[in-house]
């Protein structure tokens, strides 16, 4: 979609008391073609107003306000009673049930009683206990693709590469991942609403008969841990077990796949960045963290619970707010020269895991997972780079992505 496009947005739908000045007719969730960078598109609509009103959202037909500045971003995630998650991803929705993803859907101070959960069983500790498979996997997915002298890379190491950390994770065995990674598929680029139904309700009756045989025979893993949780108390539910393994499943999958593959294509497009940390792997933690700032491909949502003003702009009960997280991270009134991936930049305040009680649980496994990528790719492989006339396609969205990356070395 490019700007002329936007003109066919439909603005029927904004609420009477957003101003018609702070409506920006453009669909965010469609920003795509191979010569439209969603960041770059997305940063360019700072210039409209420090915040927005667009007519098309993913979970409230009537669209949503955009936030442009950080502190205000700031404002939103660290106050959930005003600004709830309740109902924000609506995937068993699409199922027509109404289990919580959990942690996500649920607000202080049930949401701190599930957080203190999960927060050990995805602590420093535990993922440091991960990595040999990590890098095992990793490895192996490179090797599988080393002597070819190309490849598309989201398909060969993009996207399988988080699945097998997903099933390491869930003490799961290797021999599901071919599985896992047509459901991931299906489920998340399914070409129709019913391929994607069907994903979905395949996941969910994995992941049900899985947490009733942790139930009768617990074993040493997240599944059983989780099984064996008490809240004040009590047992957790069948469907709350559900909902955090539902979440662990899709949070940690295209959010990686996608993170790489921007991450590889800025590689590929600035080798001589690509040599710093050939020549300098102790560098890869620091390159992470800017990349992770140039390239915040996540957009939360939440529901304002009561009438309030954001900044001066007034904002209803049940209004939805769109946080893309990477307007925050190329706000110039908190980043030098936001635009520029400096890899050796001292202060980088971003806040591409979110901000507040939601912040990701996951982003110890993450990083984790982001540098053994960068780390094994520098080590291994020779300079690689986007073949010309190549297309790459990249697309905006609540995960922003890229559907292909073809890479030659
Ligand atoms: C680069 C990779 C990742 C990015 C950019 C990312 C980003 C995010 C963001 C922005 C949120 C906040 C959502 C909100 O405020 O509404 C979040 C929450 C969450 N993420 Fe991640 N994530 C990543 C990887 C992972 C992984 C690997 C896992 C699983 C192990 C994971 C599990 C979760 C969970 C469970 C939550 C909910 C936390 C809560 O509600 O308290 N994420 N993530």
């Amino acid at each position: 979609m490019n700007v002329q496009e936007s003109a066919r947005v439909d603005t029927a739908s904004v609420p009477a008391h957003v101003p018609a000045d702070r409506v920006v007719p453009y669909d965010l969730l469609r920003i795509s073609g191979s010569d439209q960078d969603p960041f770059k598109v997305m940063n360019a609509l700072r210039t409209k107003a420090d915040i927005f009103y667009t007519p098309v959202h993913f979970s409230n037909s009537a669209g949503a306000w955009v936030l442009t500045r950080a502190e205000d971003i700031r404002h939103v995630l660290q106050n959930p009673q005003l600004f709830s998650s309740q109902g924000v991803s609506g995937f068993s929705k699409l199922l027509g049930e109404t289990w919580d993803m959990i942690p996500l859907e649920l607000d202080p101070p049930r949401h701190t009683q599930f957080r203190a959960i999960l927060n050990p069983l995805l602590s420093p500790v535990k993922i440091a206990q991960m990595q040999e498979g990590i890098r095992a996997s990793c490895i192996e997915l490179i090797d599988a693709v080393a002597n070819q002298g190309g490849c598309d890379f989201v398909e060969a190491f993009a996207k399988p590469f988080p699945v097998r950390i997903f099933l390491q994770l869930m003490g799961l065995p290797l021999e599901l991942f071919d599985q896992f990674l047509k459901w991931n598929n299906s489920l998340l680029f399914g070409e129709s609403m019913e391929e994607r139904i069907a994903a979905a309700a395949a996941i969910r009756d994995y992941l049900r008969q899985l947490i009733a045989e942790r139930k009768k025979n617990p074993v040493k893993d997240l599944v059983s841990s989780a099984v064996q949780a008490r809240v004040d108390g009590e047992p957790i539910t069948d469907d709350e077990i559900l909902g955090i393994c539902y979440l662990l499943f899709v949070g940690g999958l295209d959010t990686v796949a996608a993170s790489l593959s921007f991450y590889f294509r800025h590689l590929a497009m600035h080798p001589q960045q690509q040599q710093q940390l050939r020549e300098n792997p102790a560098l890869i933690a620091e390159a992470v963290e800017e990349l992770l700032r140039t390239h915040a491909v996540v957009m939360v949502s939440r529901f304002v619970t009561a009438d309030t003003e954001v900044a001066g702009v007034a904002m209803k009960q049940g209004d939805c707010i769109a946080i893309y997280t990477s307007f925050a991270s190329f706000d110039p009134a908190e980043i030098d020269h936001p635009e520029v991936v400096d890899f050796n930049r001292s202060l980088n305040r971003h806040i591409a895991f979110s901000y507040g009680p939601h912040r990701c649980v996951g982003s110890h496994l993450a990083r984790r997972e982001l540098i053994t990528a960068l780390e094994e790719w520098t080590r291994r492989m020779p300079e690689f780079r986007i073949p010309s006339g190549a297309a790459v396609k990249m697309h905006g969205g609540v995960v922003f992505s890229i559907d292909r990356l073809p890479l030659v070395w």
